[in-house]
């Protein structure tokens, strides 16, 4: 069975700040990840004849996927991280402050709250569809390189889980999330690295 590894980018100079959305660059932390995964990736991908490296078209995701070679790279806008609008590079604590009414909005319901001239978690189901039909298509392991919000709603789709707890799921940085499609049901193995 073909496994379907995701990960979210290393992190950002806006998660260092913790500002949501932006369009940085890696961090050095995050530059020391994107080199640990493509050595695991050589490692892990090795006994395969194939296998592809998709990223959002977001900087942070496609310098992720910079050191590893040898693989295809096809770039998804439909991985992009979560639209916030109008809060594009605000931090959380800015959000709360600027913008009080919206703050108490997405607390009382995160999965259907859509940032102004933004996006919900609804929205980002509803956009994966193509990504899930690709998936689902490939016969050999692809490495899906994307964001907290998306990654979050694509894993709940393969693990099963349920619509109300996907804009809560445990997707850190800096962790690989590996699946495996067996007639027994999904297999999940995680790497810390
Ligand atoms: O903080 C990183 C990030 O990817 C932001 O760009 C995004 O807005 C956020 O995570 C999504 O997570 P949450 O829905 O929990 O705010």
């Amino acid at each position: 069975p073909r496994p379907i590894i995701l990960t979210r980018h290393g992190q950002s100079q806006d998660n260092v700040r913790e500002r949501v959305g932006g369009d940085s660059v890696l961090s050095e932390a995050g530059e020391v990840y994107s080199k640990k995964l493509a050595k695991f990736l050589e490692k892990r991908l090795k006994s395969e004849k194939t296998a592809s490296i998709w990223t959002s078209t977001l900087q942070r995701s496609i310098l992720t996927a910079n050191p590893i070679v040898g693989f295809p790279k096809i770039q998804w806008r439909a991985l992009d991280e979560i639209n916030t609008g109008v809060c594009d590079g605000m931090t959380y604590e800015e959000i709360k402050r600027n913008m009080p009414e919206e703050s108490i909005l997405r607390e009382k319901d995160k999965l259907r709250y859509r940032y102004l001239r933004g996006e919900s978690y609804l929205d980002i189901i509803q956009r994966l569809e193509p990504v899930i039909i690709e998936l689902e298509r490939q016969q050999a392991p692809v490495v899906v390189m994307s964001h907290q919000a998306v990654l979050r709603a694509l894993y709940a789709y393969f693990a099963d889980k349920p619509l109300k707890e996907i804009p809560f799921l445990e997707v850190p940085l800096h962790t690989i999330i590996e699946i495996q499609m067996g007639v027994s049901g999904v297999e999940e193995k995680r790497y810390k690295l």
